[in-house]
């Protein structure tokens, strides 16, 4: 798509579930917006794979999410590796990272998996979006250590300011969702306001999360645009200028012009 108005960097529009997925992607192009779509698990890199050949404004990531640790195999780094050679419109790696927040059981095999798929996007240098629950210190750690050349993405940034700050310092991206537009969401909103825009980037995570006003319905890609609107009201500046940069931001890092 040529000029999009938004990015979206993280939308699993492939689990909508009482929305059309048809109608919510047509939608999102209706208003020039692209989405970019995670995979979750070892399995899922095929489906996000097929999905996202049917959609001209859609992208993917393929990557293994931290609660799915336990099906990544040693095939999986090949798998993903022969979609990516492929499927030019794989433009990352994700979701992948740590979550402390429902089973600490197994944190071990989270943080190897993680590194093992830091590495491996390394290789393939693209971008990687990480997700971060209840873990902000050891994932900073992990990709201090062992990210090399990836570009890295904090989506659905739970953070504060301050952790957003440090993240800056080293290059990580911080993509902030319709949280942003709940009213007790203090930090997201501090973040939302202070960071330089030149690291902030626009995504839905839907069918989670949605915006207000649809906040508790399901959220769709195309609501991306409240999390502009909200932001920029934030920020005393115009949707358009919010639009405008987070595009051209998502642009360098996924390489979009060249695709
Ligand atoms: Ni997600």
């Amino acid at each position: 798509m040529k000029n999009p108005f938004i990015i979206n960097t993280h939308s699993h529009a492939n689990m909508l579930r009482q929305t059309n997925i048809d109608e919510a992607i047509k939608a999102a192009q209706d208003n020039k917006i692209i989405t970019i779509v995670p995979s979750s698990t070892a399995q899922d890199i095929f489906d996000v794979d097929k999905f996202i050949h049917k959609y001209d404004n859609v992208f993917g990531y393929v990557g293994v999410f931290p609660e799915e640790a336990k099906t990544f195999s040693n095939r999986t780094l090949s798998d993903m590796e022969n979609i990516i050679k492929n499927n030019p419109k794989i433009i990352g790696i994700g979701e992948i990272g740590l979550d402390y927040y429902w089973d600490k059981t197994y944190k071990e095999l989270q943080k190897e998996i993680f590194i093992k798929q830091i590495d491996f996007a390394n290789q393939m240098n693209l971008p990687i979006n990480i997700h971060s629950r209840d873990s902000h210190g050891d994932t900073l750690d992990i990709l201090k250590e062992h990210n090399k050349n990836s570009i890295a993405i904090m989506h659905c940034f739970s953070g504060s300011l301050e952790f957003a700050k440090e993240c800056i310092k080293e290059g990580i991206y911080i993509a902030l969702g319709g949280v942003v537009t709940f009213k007790n969401a203090i930090k997201a909103k501090e973040v939302a306001q202070d960071i330089p825009l030149e690291y902030l980037l626009l995504e839905t995570d839907d069918p989670y999360l949605a915006p207000v006003p649809f906040r508790g319905k399901e959220n769709q890609p195309v609501y991306v645009k409240y999390v502009a609107e909200y932001i920029a009201k934030l920020r005393g500046t115009t949707v358009d200028e919010i639009a405008k940069i987070t595009t051209e931001n998502a642009e360098r890092i996924f390489n979009l012009n060249a695709k």
